[in-house]
């Protein structure tokens, strides 16, 4: 059940296991989270079993209850299965299976494979066989983890398009799909390719490919322990999460630059040459991700005048994008799994495009399957909100921009290296922010009536308004709307009433006259009665007259200022969350990886 609660947090619509003893199989499943299978099981224990499966849901097909959780079993009752994806010719496989007889009692598509296994395993005695038959008749994306009473000390794994990591240990295996599941066991893994079956036993791990044939694998040693999986005394993930920002963004920076400035990414494996001739950059990201890519834009062309877009990946490839060779793609992913961004990368490089990525888990997908990656080892993140992951992207994000500045010469050695030692001062700055969170934390415990809380910002601030009110959405489940301060004139306006918190985030002062112009929009907004709460860094007075609540940033340079003015409005959407009595490592409806477009 460990390795269950630590992978709750991909899923938890409902939860499940199956157990493998004495030539019998037996299993319990519970819709809801996994406290309620804790329940089932304190009331209905299982024997003790060596081999076993254990499942988290996030339903997508059919509703989440006890009987479309998983594992499923076929109607012998000796093999059990979960999936994660979805298997696209379900329907298909459905309709030939009941033409031949079989009672399927749940809606889901993962039932019908241990009904197909259930057929295949009367022609074949071998489980993984008979995982590899069924296996090359399926379509879509799945993780499959089968084990059957007939075979009481094998676990068969397969998958495509969905994640699988294989644990290493001593006398023992282990499937999860991250290495989360087994980290308290084990800290090497094995990656698992597309389309590969794995069949562990407690001695031994075969992968093949759907035909049989080895298959290659790449092994790794994790570089996180148990403890960073666990709360460590913070009531919510979340909570430890913001807290580890500082140390997040150093280990981002770690070993990336030398006294110089010289700028080194070793896991850059695109030349000097191709990134030389690289003229044009498209991010592709989803949701927080990609609100680190628009920060990134404003850093990418500013330091290296290489013409930036950002894209949803969701809509990236629906709208025949332009790309050839000397379009760098940048993917954008905490978890390296989501579907969306993936199938994004892979169209991309069928157009020919280099991709990039920025990625928080190794082994996973994306970076597998990108010509470079940049990790940004912020260490596990496990609450569904995403909040270390964003701040270490950007740093990422930087580092990418200040590396194709250094190669393309748009900047001189010593303006890189001047950046470089702004950045290295930030994890003081982002400290300073969560040492100040009281203040935030006493506003969320104000506001935690409000219905609709509006998010202003310009440049870098308009992506932080953007996350914070996603954040507040997430968690809150509140009306809440980022906005470019300088768009509220043509519309937004409208939504301004007596009352309405809106927080504005104030740029730097600087030659452009951003700061006077957001000055104007605080003004603007006042006077038609909103509550303004207003984030500006230390020395701003403007502010202070039109400001109802002042929240005081440390100096930084404008493209940097996300990293600083981003804390307060995570620690804003996580204690109002908690006033509300929400879940805030599990907000409704979400999962952390959506490994399904
Ligand atoms: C929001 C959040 C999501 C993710 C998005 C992309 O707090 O966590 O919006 O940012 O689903 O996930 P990754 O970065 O794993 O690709």
């Amino acid at each position: 059940m460990g390795g269950l609660r630590r992978l709750e947090y991909r899923g938890y619509d409902s939860g499940g296991v199956a157990l493998v003893g004495d030539g019998t199989l037996i299993s319990a499943k519970k819709a809801g989270k996994l406290l309620n299978l804790d329940a089932e099981l304190a009331e209905r224990p299982l024997p003790v079993a060596h081999t076993g499966i254990g499942h988290t849901r996030w339903a997508t097909h059919g509703a989440p209850n006890d009987v479309n959780a998983h594992p499923h079993l076929d109607e012998t009752g000796r093999i059990a299965v979960v999936h994660n994806g979805i298997i696209e010719n379900f329907a298909v496989l459905r309709a030939e299976l009941e033409a031949t007889g079989h009672e399927l009692v749940s809606e889901t598509d993962t039932e019908t494979v241990a009904h197909l296994l259930h057929d295949e395993l009367e022609r074949t005695a071998d489980l993984s066989d008979a995982v590899r038959a069924v296996c090359r008749r399926l379509e879509g994306a799945f993780t499959l983890v089968i084990c059957d009473a007939d075979h009481p000390d094998v676990v068969v794994g397969a998958r495509r398009n969905s994640p699988l990591v294989v644990g290493r240990g001593d006398g023992e295996n282990f499937l999860g799909s991250d290495v989360a599941a087994f980290i308290e066991f084990t800290r090497d893994a094995v990656e698992l390719g597309q389309d590969q079956v794995v069949t562990i036993t407690p001695d031994d791990i075969v992968v093949t490919d759907f035909f049989g044939a080895p298959a290659a694998t790449k092994e790794y040693h994790v570089d996180w322990d148990v403890s960073a999986a666990e709360k460590g005394g913070y009531d919510w993930f979340m909570l430890k999460e913001i807290a580890e920002q500082p140390q997040a963004v150093a280990d981002t920076l770690l070993g990336r630059h030398s006294q110089g400035g010289q700028l080194q990414l070793d896991e850059m494996r695109l030349s000097d040459g191709e990134l030389r001739d690289v003229d044009r950059i498209v991010i592709i990201a989803c949701g927080t991700a990609s609100y680190a890519g628009l920060v990134a834009k404003y850093a990418i062309e500013h330091w290296t005048r290489i013409p930036c877009e950002v894209e949803l990946a969701s809509e990236f490839r629906y709208r025949d994008p332009i790309l050839d060779k000397s379009t760098l793609v940048v993917a954008i992913s905490q978890s390296g799994e989501t579907m969306d961004t993936l199938m994004a990368i892979r169209y991309a490089r069928q157009q020919k495009a280099r991709v990039l990525s920025i990625c928080n888990t190794n082994g996973s997908t994306i970076p597998r399957e990108s010509d470079a990656v940049i990790y940004t080892h912020a260490g596990p993140e496990i609450a569904v909100a995403s909040t270390k992951g964003f701040l270490s992207q950007i740093v990422a994000c930087y580092l990418l921009a200040l590396y194709l500045a250094q190669v393309k010469g748009t900047k001189y050695g010593d303006e890189i290296a001047s950046i470089i030692a702004e950045i290295d001062k930030t994890p003081a700055g982002i400290q300073r922010m969560l040492d100040e969170g009281d203040q935030v934390r006493k506003l969320a415990t104000e506001l935690a009536g409000s219905r609709s809380i509006l998010f202003l910002g310009r440049h870098v601030g308009f992506p932080v308004a953007l996350e914070g009110a996603l954040k507040l959405k997430e968690l809150a489940y509140i009306h809440a709307e980022g906005f470019a301060a300088g768009e509220l004139k043509h519309g937004p306006i409208a939504l301004v009433e007596r009352g309405l918190p809106v927080f504005v985030v104030v740029p730097p002062k600087g030659r452009d006259q951003l700061q006077e112009k957001t000055v104007s929009s605080i003004q603007e907004i006042r006077a038609r009665g909103a509550l303004t709460i207003v984030l500006a860094e230390d020395g701003d007075e403007d502010v202070v007259p039109y400001a109802d609540h002042l929240i005081r940033l440390p100096k930084v340079p404008t493209i940097l200022q996300p990293l600083v003015a981003t804390v307060p409005l995570q620690i804003f959407a996580a204690e109002f969350a908690n006033q509300l009595g929400n879940d805030v490592d599990q907000p409704r409806n979400l999962a952390k990886s959506v490994t399904v477009e």
